[in-house]
């Protein structure tokens, strides 16, 4: 189960922070290795305080373990439905997490595995979405290590889960979310609230690269509000945007002060592109966004600001990674379609070895 991670520690701010930093994937710095560590040096003291006030850690490992025995429970449940796979023995089927940029980093998951004999993997990734920055980051990650240890890797089969931004258990788990928190809100409001679904942004150079993942999130969003029957006005809109280039917008915060300043101040924030609560839901959405705006704007009165529950242990979004782990099983095949092409004006050449690399293991 690949996901970005978090600091378990705010010990590990620091580290977590440079790692992000210097990841090429995710940014182009000049010299990147030495600046990176040093924007990491400058930004942990203040995003140590936000860690601080959520409890002195991200609960991503806590909700990962959650979701990945209860992934697995609901598997072997239903094992027998696994057409033509009465070839695969799942007796001993376990998840592992690598994290990106925090432990149990992707590569020392990776040796654990071989450390234990395991001879067959599936890479899930945690982002429903597909981004070059993220999974694809952790892809290429997993790519440059093994091409590294071949030794270490020669008796593994890799296949990726890379993308599942449009299945059905995921879009009724958000939708239920959706609903219980809207009940929330006063009969004679709920059909006024707007619902605002946020997802991280990222700088308009990768949009502009092909990354599908604007497109993806926007196939979620649809499909969660054909869920909800296109019960309230909704918008899409982009978070936690840093440095100084150009963002995907508009951006959350602003569009809340927009909205609020029109008239509409009941809202639902809805995270759309994560699946479990981390310092994104934990203090920019619950305290930058929704307390320190409604205490900014509270001269225009009656503000009431909500958000929908990460998926966490949501069991219907359990029982969908279950779903979709067997789904892969079935297929049969190393990654999605969507993973054949790389984006059109890519320029990093272990996108298209990455890709190859997970393909040779089904030639
Ligand atoms: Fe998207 Fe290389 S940056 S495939």
């Amino acid at each position: 189960m690949i996901n970005m991670g978090g600091p378990k520690f705010l010990s590990e701010v620091e580290n977590y922070l440079s790692r992000i930093f210097t990841d090429k994937d995710i940014m182009k710095l000049p010299f990147q290795k030495y600046f990176g560590a040093f924007l990491a040096k400058i930004r942990a003291p203040k995003v140590k305080k936000h860690y601080q006030i959520i409890g002195g850690k991200s609960p991503i490992y806590k909700w990962s373990n959650i979701q990945g025995e209860g992934m697995i429970y609901n598997f072997l449940q239903n094992k027998d439905k696994l057409l033509n796979c009465k070839d695969l023995n799942f007796s001993d089927i376990k998840h592992y997490i690598g994290f990106r940029y925090a432990d149990p980093l992707t590569e020392n998951a990776i040796i654990d595995m071989a450390k234990d004999g395991i001879d067959r993997v599936i890479v899930f990734s945690q982002y429903p979405q597909y981004c070059c920055s993220t999974t694809g980051s952790s892809l290429n990650a997993i790519y440059k290590f093994c091409n590294a240890n071949k030794n270490l890797v020669e008796n593994i089969k890799w296949s990726v889960i890379d993308r599942w931004h449009s299945h059905p258990g995921l879009i009724k788990a958000f939708s239920e979310n959706i609903k219980s928190e809207l009940n929330k809100f006063s009969i004679d409001k709920r059909k006024e609230v707007v619902i605002l679904f946020s997802a991280h942004s990222l700088p308009l150079s990768v949009v502009k690269r092909g990354d599908l993942y604007p497109y993806e999130v926007s196939a979620t969003v649809n499909l969660v509000m054909n869920e909800l029957k296109w019960c309230n006005p909704y918008r899409l809109v982009w978070q936690s945007k840093v440095g100084p280039v150009e963002w995907l917008s508009p951006f959350t915060d602003d569009v809340i002060r927009s909205l609020v300043k029109r008239g509409h101040k009941n809202i639902l924030l809805v995270p759309i592109a994560f699946t479990s609560d981390h310092i994104e839901t934990l203090h920019e959405m619950d305290i930058e966004y929704i307390k320190d705006i409604s205490e900014e704007l509270k001269s225009y009165q009656n503000i009431n600001i909500k958000r929908a529950p990460s998926l966490n242990d949501n069991l219907t979004f359990i029982k969908a990674l279950a779903d979709i782990l067997q789904e892969h099983i079935m297929r049969r095949e190393p990654f999605s379609n969507q993973m054949r092409l790389t984006c059109p004006h890519c320029i990093n050449p272990v996108c298209l070895n990455m890709r190859n690399f997970f393909e040779s293991q089904y030639s």
